[in-house]
């Protein structure tokens, strides 16, 4: 027999529902996203957020059970994300969700959306056939979070990666998530909202300048896996009010934007040696850190793996660094597609599966936790 649960996510700006068997086939995934909504403001905005989860909700998760070619009384369990995000966008997708648990008197479990982007990793990993070995180091990059768990499983259920996991925290960001980071500089350089998929690209084009500025790694007192951004952000901004000569194209570039012309063709014209040399030399200060603490705590813990998910996952250099890292230190390093590694229901619904499977249920007391910590 398969269980195949519905899982729903509402957190922050993307309204997503997926069908998952048995915890880790996905039969259908749908992602509303609100990016044109919010990309006026260079931020979400959590009145907008709401009110567009309650326009989307319905109809994306009709276009998941759709798209899985089931109906909405097939459903085994229903999966929704508890917290943590925003309060007004994480009821909408509980509301929703302890409805149709009601009505049709299925089990709702309640998700960590954290706990879901650590299965976000173990989805894509069974469908290449592999499995992430444990414990495991996780690192979840976004535009909300930067934090970095150790990943358990008791002895018992070693071979069982649908197993209740166990979480520690190792570390997480004392101010600016690594996503946020990606966003403000690109603002700050004219480049349009969301910042990381832009910077990504421009940081990757053959460009024979030297670093404009020099940006070194970031010191921790106390925690040494904990990670900081906002430093390196100050840096880009300081360094630009200092240089006259970006000012210019930084107007020309918010022009284009205004016009509509946000596509990485558009704006790579309008970006001198100098301003690709900058992308490039943030972008690689921004991975040395993720990646660095990401693997002192693999090595401290003596990690089979290193698990990587959320947004920043997509980035191109930060998987390319992690792949040579994990080769010559003896990991095995796991990512999720993109699709994946941004927010989606399919993770909720897997992560749905091990809690359903453990008897953690809720009831119709349930309510959004926008604080919700994983350990
Ligand atoms: O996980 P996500 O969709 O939403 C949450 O923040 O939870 O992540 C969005 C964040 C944004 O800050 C975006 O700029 C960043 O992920 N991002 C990237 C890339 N693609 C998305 N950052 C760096 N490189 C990318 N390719
Ligand atoms: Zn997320």
């Amino acid at each position: 027999m398969t269980t195949r649960i519905l899982g729903i996510e509402s957190s922050c700006d993307e309204t997503a529902a997926a069908v998952v068997a048995d915890g880790r086939e996905i039969l259908s995934s749908v992602v509303a996203s609100q990016i044109e909504v919010h990309r006026k403001y260079g931020g979400v905005v959590p009145e907008l957020a709401s009110r567009e989860h309650l326009r989307q909700i319905v109809p994306v998760v009709r276009v998941a059970l759709a798209q899985a070619g089931m109906k909405l009384a097939e459903v085994d369990a229903i999966g929704v994300t508890q917290g943590p995000g925003l309060v007004g966008a994480l009821l909408v997708g509980i509301t929703y969700g302890k409805t149709l648990a009601q009505a049709l008197g299925k089990p709702l479990a309640p998700v960590n959306h954290l706990e879901g982007h650590v299965h976000a990793v173990f989805l894509e990993a069974h469908k290449a056939g592999r499995k992430p070995k444990l414990p495991a180091v996780c690192l979840i990059v976004s535009g909300g979070h930067t934090v970095l768990y150790e990943v358990k499983t008791d002895d018992s259920n070693a071979q069982d990666s649908n197993a209740l996991l166990h979480y520690r925290k190792l570390g997480q960001t004392r101010d600016d998530a690594a996503g946020e980071a990606y966003d403000k500089v690109a603002k700050l350089l004219g480049l349009g909202y969301p910042g990381g998929p832009i910077l990504d690209r421009l940081a990757a084009v053959p460009n024979g300048a030297p670093a404009p500025a020099k940006f070194g790694p970031t010191k921790m007192k106390g925690n040494a896996l904990d990670f900081s951004f906002s430093g390196l952000k100050t840096a880009v901004l300081y360094h630009i009010r200092e240089h006259a000569e970006y000012s210019g194209e930084i107007r020309t570039r918010e022009e284009a934007l205004r016009r509509g012309e946000r596509k990485f063709e558009q704006l790579l014209p309008l970006c001198s040696p100098q301003t690709l040399g900058l992308v490039r030399e943030f972008q690689n200060a921004v991975v040395r850190d993720l990646v660095e603490r990401t693997m002192t705590a693999a090595e401290e813990l003596s990690a089979e793996s290193v698990l990587v998910s959320g947004g920043v996952a997509a980035n191109s250099r930060l998987r390319a660094t992690f792949e040579e890292r994990a080769k010559s230190a003896g990991f095995e390093v796991f990512f999720p597609s993109r699709a994946l590694s941004t927010d989606n229901a399919a993770m909720i619904a897997a992560a749905a599966y091990s809690r359903l499977r453990a008897g953690i249920l809720a009831d119709l007391s349930l309510n959004a936790d926008p604080s919700l910590a994983l350990a």
